[in-house]
């Protein structure tokens, strides 16, 4: 869909009515609303709507954005089809579908022809399923307890042994080039580098669709029955398709996305076998990495849905290292992670068969935050209680720590490692401490260092538009005197929105969920109704610089005690002028 068509019903949408039609919203002051929020359950409003910034935001479980972002959410659409659905209640016509170019539309075409092909494939191989061929594989679903509902639900299918069962039929319906791009078929190589005769890709296995968000097929992934090197891997999968790459999906989520959203948290495993035991044994909420290693692209799309996960990797090797890296993306992320084992060795499938699924809710329920994994992996991998051992289960954990975009969440995991792996050594303390403070860029929001109206001030003037003058005083000062930020609660932010003008949802500028959180609070606070000043601005910075002088003024006293104590007079001299410096500079504040 072009960009343009976006923007346009962007600008013609009101924000405040198309919530509106779903979501209760009371007048709140000049520009914003508020109402219950419909992603989360709450009984006080914590939704509110911006109606001349035209974004939504919750204060209860943050979720916000722009309109389309709201109908996303809300009737579980992508961009494209969310764009279309406000358009149409905007009374917008559609555009026209116009393509470029004859190849451009010949991809739309053949994308349609592609889908149409994994509904037929999918359709025949259920059929295959019930032929006399499918004897063994029926028996050996039944064996492994996957029984017909779940076969229907999933729509389990057999691809025969044949290699042109599925080609034949598909010949004549599809161009030869769409079979060629739908990974169905392999081609005989040809000497001459030509495209040689197609023939089918899965043959003499159980086949599962593999489904887009919302349930179309768009790949397969197929079980050999024997483990003999003759029949090859054990899954065989669809390769990379115009319709399907593999780091892009997550098995189930079409199934699982109402769930995961309602009850707002996902649980993670490898195998999609593992996935459709757990979901039929009624964990709703459950999706599968399908056994490689995840992608940024699958965190982002689950964080459509969640914040919180839970995964259950094999208890293995493969599994402990999928594990360690998943957490570093979903801590990326802002995600809230926890890591289930299972005891003795099975895998979630064979966990919940043999143990029963109320056992397994329980494993579940009993996961370990990420740090608390990471720290007893730690121990297991270095286990002696030696300082060399101990040196590096804390190189183990730093970069983990450091991973962290919460000032908070890298200080109490630090202090957690520290204790736990019972580090005496200054040094390594030091070092943990360090890792803490590493990133930057990060915003200390914590309740006892709450983001003065100084600082909301400032962010509410540097969300202005460009030209505006408040906003070139407040940009420019901050920029060319950082020391005005130092050890602010939304220094970070203040940061980024000095160095780069906000366009469209100022929230999409905050980077990270603090941020968002700190700078929602300031739109939507007191005081947010009329636009700061330059003398606003101005007035705000003497705030922050006198806050900042006066803070030192109270390290000055503790420090000159202290040389005092050891009787260091040139120390007490040089603190001393400071002290004098600081009551200069505070009178001309005045
Ligand atoms: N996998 C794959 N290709 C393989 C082996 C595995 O794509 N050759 C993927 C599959 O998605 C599989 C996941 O990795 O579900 C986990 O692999 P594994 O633990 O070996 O398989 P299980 O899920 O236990 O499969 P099963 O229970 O059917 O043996
Ligand atoms: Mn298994």
């Amino acid at each position: 869909m072009a960009d343009d068509f976006a923007q346009l019903v962007k600008s013609q949408a009101d924000i405040v009515k198309i919530i509106g039609d779903s979501v209760r919203l009371r007048k709140a002051g000049a520009q914003n609303f508020t109402g219950l929020c419909p992603f989360h359950k709450e009984k006080s409003p914590s939704f509110s709507v911006h109606a001349t910034k035209q974004f939504f935001h919750c204060f209860g479980c943050g979720q916000s954005g722009d309109v389309f972002a709201f109908v996303m959410k809300m009737e579980n659409l992508s961009f494209p089809e969310a764009v279309r659905s406000v358009a149409q209640k905007c009374g917008i016509a559609l555009p026209k579908r116009e393509f470029n170019s004859p190849e451009e539309a010949a991809q739309a075409g053949q994308r349609r022809q592609l889908m149409d092909m994994h509904e037929a494939a999918t359709i025949f191989f259920q059929q295959q399923l019930q032929s006399p061929e499918a004897a063994r594989a029926r028996e050996y679903l039944s064996n492994r307890g996957v029984t017909a509902e779940t076969i229907t639900q999933f729509r389990i299918g057999y691809a025969p042994e044949s290699f042109n069962a599925l080609r034949d039929q598909m010949r004549g319906k599809f161009d030869d080039a769409a079979m060629r791009a739908s990974g169905l078929f392999s081609a005989k190589e040809q000497a001459d580098g030509g495209s040689g005769q197609l023939y089918d890709r899965f043959r003499k296995r159980i086949t599962f669709p593999i489904a887009n968000e919302q349930g179309r097929i768009i790949a397969f992934t197929a079980r050999a029955l024997d483990s003999d090197d003759k029949s090859g891997p054990k899954y065989l999968n669809s390769p990379e398709t115009p319709l399907y790459s593999k780091g892009h999906v997550l098995f189930n989520l079409d199934k699982a996305k109402t769930s995961i959203r309602e009850i707002d948290i996902a649980l993670l495993v490898e195998g999609q076998m593992d996935c459709i035991s757990a979901y039929m044994a009624g964990v709703r909420n459950v999706l599968a990495t399908s056994g490689t290693a995840l992608t940024e692209m699958q965190v982002r799309l689950l964080g459509r849905f969640t914040k919180n996960v839970v995964v259950n990797f094999d208890p293995d090797t493969a599994g402990a290292n999928a594990a360690e890296k998943s957490i570093d993306l979903f801590i990326e992320e802002g995600f809230t992670i926890k890591v289930a084992t299972l005891e003795d060795g099975l895998d979630p499938d064979r966990y919940i068969r043999e143990r029963g699924v109320q056992a397994y809710i329980a494993a579940i329920r009993s996961a370990r935050r990420h740090s608390e994994y990471l720290i007893d992996r730690a121990r297991q991998l270095f286990p002696a209680r030696t300082p060399e051992s101990k040196v590096k289960a804390v190189n183990f954990l730093l970069p983990h720590i450091r991973r962290s975009p919460s000032r908070i969440t890298r200080d109490e995991f630090a202090a957690e490692a520290a204790q736990k792996l019972d580090i005496d050594s200054a040094i390594m303390r030091q070092e943990l401490r360090q890792a803490a403070t590493q990133r930057s860029a990060s915003i200390r929001a914590t309740a006892a260092d709450p983001v003065s109206e100084n600082e909301k001030r400032l962010l509410r003037a540097l969300v202005l538009p460009e030209a505006n003058p408040a906003r070139r005083l407040a940009a420019s000062a901050l920029v060319e005197s950082p020391h005005w930020l130092e050890g602010l609660a939304a220094e970070s932010l203040l940061e980024s929105l000095a160095n780069s003008p906000v366009e469209g949802n100022p929230l999409d500028a905050a980077p990270d969920d603090d941020g968002r959180k700190i700078l929602a609070a300031a739109l939507f606070g007191l005081g947010a109704d009329t636009d700061p000043t330059p003398d606003d601005v101005t007035e705000a910075l003497h705030g922050l610089e006198r806050r900042r002088l006066e803070r030192r003024q109270r390290e000055l006293r503790t420090l000159m005690a202290e040389a005092d104590r050891r009787a260091d007079a040139a120390m007490l001299r040089q603190l001393m002028q400071e002290k004098i410096d600081i009551e200069r500079s505070l009178k001309s504040l005045d």
